[in-house]
């Protein structure tokens, strides 16, 4: 069901005491009155405590990867149960900087989904072009093929559970936002792919976040596209100011 998302993809940021002290602030910041989802994604080993800590508030927890395989000797991995087994509800998949230095690819990615939609995990499903990408005008081709390698081996039933997060990558953490009318092109773009493969009604429910350089001053202007479900947001989410004032943005 679409609906407005805000989430913090914290990245490899903040220890145990870090994390309690800025679940403390967004607690103590984060707007009350806002119709959105609001995700924080911390680390593997900041996970319980954070399920724990945000109990009885309306925030929820994200994973920002977890493994394809149900258990085994996989050093260093997290399984989907394992996260089930915490009470974390939410992982993100395919995140740009995983496929550039873990090297996991759409087929993987497939893989990924599909063990996290068994166990009734929701995905936010990340995707985006490169810098020469967009340079040569092959943006819309490497898109259309992220999503249909990764997720249109789904049956239409599966898309209640799957977020889509559009992140150029030549936007992630670089102050480049997209223009709110690039986000808007690719937003529509994805919806009418979706479009063609499954139906209009799937594609229309579907929440697209845009994610690359949100910050407090553009959150607005490209939350206000209507192909924009919310954001995504690395830098901006470590500070509970700039991640409440985000929020408000919605
Ligand atoms: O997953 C969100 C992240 O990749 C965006 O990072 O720092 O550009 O907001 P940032």
């Amino acid at each position: 069901m679409r609906q407005k998302i805000v989430a913090g993809n914290w990245k490899m940021h903040k220890n145990a005491e870090e994390t309690e002290d800025l679940l403390n602030d967004l607690i103590d910041k984060l707007p009350n009155d806002v119709e959105a989802h609001i995700i924080v994604a911390p680390t593997f080993v900041n996970l319980a405590s954070a399920v724990d800590h945000l109990e009885f508030t309306n925030i929820g927890v994200a994973a920002q990867n977890m493994h394809q395989a149900e258990s085994g000797a996989f050093t260093g991995e997290i399984s989907a149960d394992m996260l089930k087994s915490i009470g974390v509800g939410i992982v993100i998949l395919g995140h740009s900087e995983r496929r550039a230095y873990f090297h996991e690819t759409d087929a993987l990615l497939a893989e990924k989904v599909n063990t996290a939609l068994k166990h009734e995990l929701q995905v936010i499903f990340c995707f985006g072009e490169e810098l020469k990408d967009r340079q040569s005008g092959n943006h819309f081709n490497i898109v259309e093929n992220q999503l249909k390698d990764g997720l249109f081996h789904l049956e239409a039933k599966d898309w209640e559970s799957i977020v889509l997060a559009y992140e150029p990558v030549w936007a992630i953490g670089t102050g480049e936002t997209a223009s709110p009318e690039q986000a808007q092109e690719m937003h529509k773009f994805i919806r009418e792919t979706i479009t063609s493969k499954y139906n209009a009604t799937l594609a229309e429910d579907v929440s697209i976040l845009y994610g690359g350089s949100v910050k407090p001053d553009n959150a607005k202007e490209i939350f206000s596209k209507p192909d924009v479900d919310g954001g995504l947001i690395g830098g901006a989410a470590l500070k509970a100011t700039d991640f409440a004032a985000i929020v408000a943005a919605i």
